[in-house]
């Protein structure tokens, strides 16, 4: 079985795919980090060198890749993964596999980008918070459409890791 977490950037995917991974003893794998060790070189980087579009093959390949994995994992993908490409009908199609959605309001993803927003190349630029958020607002409109489609949506807002884990388990099984 694959749980792949999707949702947008600084959702929480990758500190909760570890969490839950450990709980359920499943193997844990981060697209962006698999991305970087296939491509030897960071997101930052590849958008930079290489640009965007090359990325987005890339990261649907990879995709495709890890999709085919037997086994128990979460995978944890980048915030438009299900958003380019045909990722999420591949990731709504494939057997043995169950999306599930990490929905964030705007300010929480406001909150949590402007402590790390220096590595993701799509927002670096944005120097204010009203910046921020006029463009994640804007950004998670276009979105959500695609997110929506997630067997699973947790509301992650005012919850502990904990509990969000919890939550993710009891829709699981
Ligand atoms: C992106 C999200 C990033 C990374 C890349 C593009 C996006 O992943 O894949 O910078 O388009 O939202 P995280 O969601 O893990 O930050």
């Amino acid at each position: 079985m694959i749980l792949v977490l999707i949702g947008y950037m600084a959702s929480g995917k990758s500190t909760i795919g570890n969490k839950l991974a450990k709980k359920l003893n499943y193997k844990f794998i981060d697209l962006d980090d698999y991305i970087k060790k296939k491509e030897n070189l960071s997101v930052a980087d590849i958008f930079k060198s290489k640009g965007e579009i090359y990325f987005r093959k890339q990261e649907s390949h990879y995709l495709n890749e890890l999709l085919q994995t037997k086994g128990n994992m979460i995978l944890s993908v980048g915030g438009g993964t299900p958003c380019y490409s045909n990722n999420m009908e591949l990731i709504l199609q494939s057997r043995f596999v169950r999306s599930i959605y990490l929905k964030a309001s705007i300010s929480t993803l406001v909150k949590n980008l402007t402590k790390n927003k220096n590595e993701r190349p799509l927002i670096a630029h944005l120097k204010t918070d009203e910046s921020l958020t006029e463009f994640i607002g804007k950004h998670l409109f276009e979105r959500i459409s695609y997110y929506s489609q997630a067997e699973i949506q947790i509301i992650t807002d005012a919850k502990s890791k904990k509990e969000i884990v919890e939550e993710i388990v009891l829709n699981l099984f």
